[in-house]
């Protein structure tokens, strides 16, 4: 187990090695609300119709005789039906392939062809295409899709804190120093890493951290056929929703970055979920690689950027791979005092506490939906015991923010342009351990276990 948990770190890092991505919560200090669950959402953030509802709708709610059961997580039963290693789309759940085909025919995905890459860690391309015009508009080129289906930056005075490819038991360190200083953070989840490493999953929810999708196996998914991505983001979803009582993530974070018109509209369209890059990188996943980063280096970066400019807010790419990665957010944490951040949970970097799609905020128990013959709007109108909710907006809050904060999408891909630069320069020289880590989580697992 601990070999498989190593080469899922490893397979992380790689994964982790090439794109941009954004960040956390201190309010809970100022907020007296967080000890006490909140009302329930009155709707969900998307609308009524969206699909998500018919996707991961309940049969009963919690107050209902019967409620959902959902197996203990990691027992067993809880792990028995979820994909090992890379999702076949073909045997993803028929409802999953019927929403994507439906907002296909609807034409609201982009029929643009998935990439390609010319060696396992390089950048996708796409033959004619220009990947930071509008057709294409890449975030590994740091092209910004316009409207609010993306997050770069944080609003003004805000540092979101999140952390990618986790859970790990390097995570251990870090959830206690998060508690500690009553910090909230969103975590973009590896699925694959969530069956291996459950404890640390559930500490992180019990916290009342964020959680979100970093995918099932950590893949370039604009390399993807629309199929894969959805099979990709759905069981990572399903996984969450299926170990924390029902909470529908509303966030996602494409590995090394990787996302394009068409991607990020599988995610929103299928899924209702938001994508979240980031506007400055640690390169924390390199620590410790040959030609990789070091603990001197971050630090220069966080000062230059925790002492810069506060508008846009951070959205500083960060990872709970290592030991050292986990370190490096626990030294520069004092400087994030001392400069008056705003410290947030990327989930809810707009002030409001709506991190999932369907709950106010982490504690606060979901919007149950019962299903009843007559549908799910039907049964939308029964599950309203609070005021209006305010999450609807949410997602808009973010863009309003990001445009409030005056960063045009020229200016956050400014940003984002030298933290690509620095993130390929570095990526270079860790190609072989890319190339071992995509050679699929599959076959390593099988070499370890057989091992
Ligand atoms: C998720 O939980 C529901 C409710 O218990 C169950 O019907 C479903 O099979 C679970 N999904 C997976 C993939 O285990
Ligand atoms: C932070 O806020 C305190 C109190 O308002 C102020 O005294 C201090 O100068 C501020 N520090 C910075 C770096 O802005
Ligand atoms: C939950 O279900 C019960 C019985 O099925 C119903 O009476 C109740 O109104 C529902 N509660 C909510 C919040 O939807």
């Amino acid at each position: 187990m601990f070999s498989l948990t190593l080469l899922l770190a490893l397979s992380a890092a790689s994964l982790a090695a090439a794109a941009p991505h954004p960040a956390h919560d201190r309010d809970r200090d100022h907020d007296h609300d967080h000890t006490a669950p909140r009302a329930l959402s009155s709707q969900w953030f998307h609308p009524d119709n969206h699909p998500a509802h018919a996707l991961f709708r309940r049969q009963t709610n919690s107050t209902a005789p019967t409620p959902t059961q959902f197996p203990a997580v990691g027992s067993p039963a809880w792990a028995a039906a979820y994909p090992q290693g890379t999702p076949d789309s073909n045997a993803m759940p028929q409802a999953w392939k019927d929403a994507l085909a439906a907002a296909v025919q609807a034409g609201k995905i982009p029929t643009i062809a998935p990439s390609h890459q010319s060696s396992p860690s390089a950048d996708p391309t796409y033959g004619s295409l220009n990947p930071n015009g509008p057709q294409v508009c890449s975030a590994t080129y740091q092209c910004v899709i316009p409207g609010d289906t993306e997050v770069w930056n944080a609003p003004p005075g805000v540092i979101g804190i999140s952390f990618d490819d986790g859970p790990l038991p390097t995570s251990d360190k870090l959830y206690a120093f998060l508690a500690a200083n009553h910090v909230r953070a969103t975590h973009f989840y590896i699925g694959e890493n969530i069956l291996e490493n459950w404890k640390e999953f559930n500490a992180a929810f019990a916290n009342g951290d964020d959680i979100a999708v970093h995918t099932w196996t950590h893949p370039y998914m604009t390399t993807l056929s629309n199929a894969d991505v959805v099979a990709q983001l759905g069981w990572t979803l399903q996984l969450i929703y299926n170990s924390t009582g029902g909470h529908l993530a509303k966030f996602w974070r494409p590995p090394y970055g990787d996302a394009d018109t068409r991607v990020v509209a599988i995610a929103k369209e299928v899924f209702g979920l938001t994508t979240v890059i980031w506007n400055q990188d640690t390169n924390d996943w390199s620590l410790g690689e040959a030609g990789g980063t070091n603990p001197t280096a971050i630090a220069t970066n966080f000062k230059k950027w925790l002492t810069g400019s506060k508008s846009p807010g951070l959205i500083v790419l960060e990872h709970e791979l290592s030991t050292g990665s986990v370190q490096a957010f626990i030294d520069a944490f004092p400087l994030m005092q001392q400069n008056n951040w705003t410290l947030r949970s990327v989930a809810a970097l707009d002030g409001a506490s709506a991190s999932y799609q369907n709950a106010q905020d982490s504690p606060s128990q979901p919007n149950l939906l019962p299903l009843t013959a007559g549908g799910l709007d039907a049964s939308l109108a029964l599950t309203s015991s609070a005021p209006a909710a305010t999450s609807a907006s949410a997602s808009a809050s973010l863009g309003a923010n990001a445009a409030s904060a005056g960063v045009p999408a020229a200016s956050a891909s400014g940003i984002n342009n030298q933290a690509g630069g620095k993130k390929n320069a570095a990526r270079a020289p860790r190609a072989p351990a890319a190339a071992l880590a995509l050679s699929a989580a599959g076959v390593l697992i099988g070499l370890f276990c057989a091992a």
